[in-house]
């Protein structure tokens, strides 16, 4: 059934776990997600971008998520929007069926560059306001996602801010979210840790001075009854790194955020752990290994159900690990 992110992570803070929130763009994706929930008996966020939106179409995003549904009666589902620009697109998706919408006022409506406190209260404040009005959930942003080791803001074409960022603006303060949570009314908070989208997140394995899992707990202690949400919290598998080299692909050394850092953040009020590079990691590293040794296959069925199985692998191991197993 479909429920809200509200329900859903109510009932994580109520049992101490977190729920991996992962970024979906096609069928194959939504299956590993819903076939490893319901082999772990776990609830799911299914969570779609713009990007998303662009490649598969809203309509089509809808439907595959109501088939998913009709075919797993019994897991909960809710369908969250992922990074919402402005207001006007979160109304939109609203709109389409969404349970739950993030308004990133972090930044401005370009992405790109960062916003001030004021505008993202604003923007935040009016999502709300018209989110609660039909039962709908609504994640803010207070901070901005950016390597606290190179002060560099985030890769250049995906979701986040461009350029350098000062050290402060990629930790998010624990007053000013206290603030935001009272003026802003919203049910769960991204917070900036030091975390970045995509796989390129630290040069080597992090620590505390690059990946602030800490500050957590100091924001927890301010804004206790608010649920707090990780971004850019794929672990980048140094096993799916190898596969891919091992096939053909070219990708560096990168380090992702451990799987224990997470499970310390929850221990400190993390309900929501969004995951996205993992399963694109997987996934195409399944799919060139399958291309590199069964160099006869054509059926696209293989490479796809390869994928699959992949990315439900990720999928099983994050739900156990985050103590949500047991939970659907
Ligand atoms: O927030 C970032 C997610 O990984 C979505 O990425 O915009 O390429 O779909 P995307
Ligand atoms: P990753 O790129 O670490 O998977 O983060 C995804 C994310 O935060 C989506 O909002
Ligand atoms: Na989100
Ligand atoms: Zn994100």
């Amino acid at each position: 059934a479909m429920i809200s992110l509200r329900q859903l992570l109510d009932h994580a803070a109520d049992h101490e776990y977190g729920i991996p929130a992962f970024n979906i763009n096609n069928m194959e994706q939504i299956q590993a997600i819903m076939q490893a929930a319901a082999a772990t008996d776990s609830p799911v966020i299914l969570q779609a971008s713009a990007g998303a939106r662009s490649y598969a179409g809203e309509a089509f995003i809808k439907k595959m998520v109501e088939a998913a549904v009709e075919q797993w009666p019994e897991i909960p589902v809710c369908l969250h929007q992922d990074h919402g620009a402005s207001p006007a697109i979160c109304q939109q998706s609203i709109r389409a069926g969404f349970t739950s919408v993030m308004m990133d006022g972090s930044l401005r409506e370009d992405m790109k560059t960062p916003a001030s406190y004021d505008y993202n209260v604003e923007v935040t404040r009016r999502v709300v306001d018209m989110a609660h009005a039909v039962g709908v959930s609504v994640e803010g942003e207070l901070g901005c996602l950016g390597s606290l080791e190179t002060g560099q803001a985030g890769e250049e074409d995906g979701v986040g801010a461009e350029g350098t960022l000062a050290h402060e603006q990629m930790l998010t303060d624990p007053a000013e979210a206290a603030a935001f949570v009272d003026a802003t009314g919203v049910d769960a908070l991204a917070v900036a840790i030091g975390t970045s989208h995509g796989a390129w997140k630290f040069t080597r394995p992090p620590t505390g001075d690059i990946l602030a899992i800490d500050r957590i707990a100091a924001i927890h202690l301010s804004i206790p009854d608010t649920h707090l949400v990780m971004h850019g919290s794929s672990s980048v598998p140094q096993e799916w790194l190898s596969i891919i080299r091992e096939h053909g692909g070219d990708i560096g050394e990168t380090w992702g955020v451990p799987v224990d850092a997470i499970v310390e953040g929850i221990r400190h009020g993390v309900r929501k752990i969004n995951i996205d590079t993992d399963l694109r990691l997987a996934m195409s590293g399944a799919m060139r290994r399958l291309a590199d040794t069964e160099r006869k296959e054509f059926d696209p069925r293989k490479f796809f159900k390869a994928a699959k199985e992949a990315a439900a692998g990720i999928c099983q191991e994050r739900f156990e690990a985050f103590g949500c197993a047991g939970h659907g």
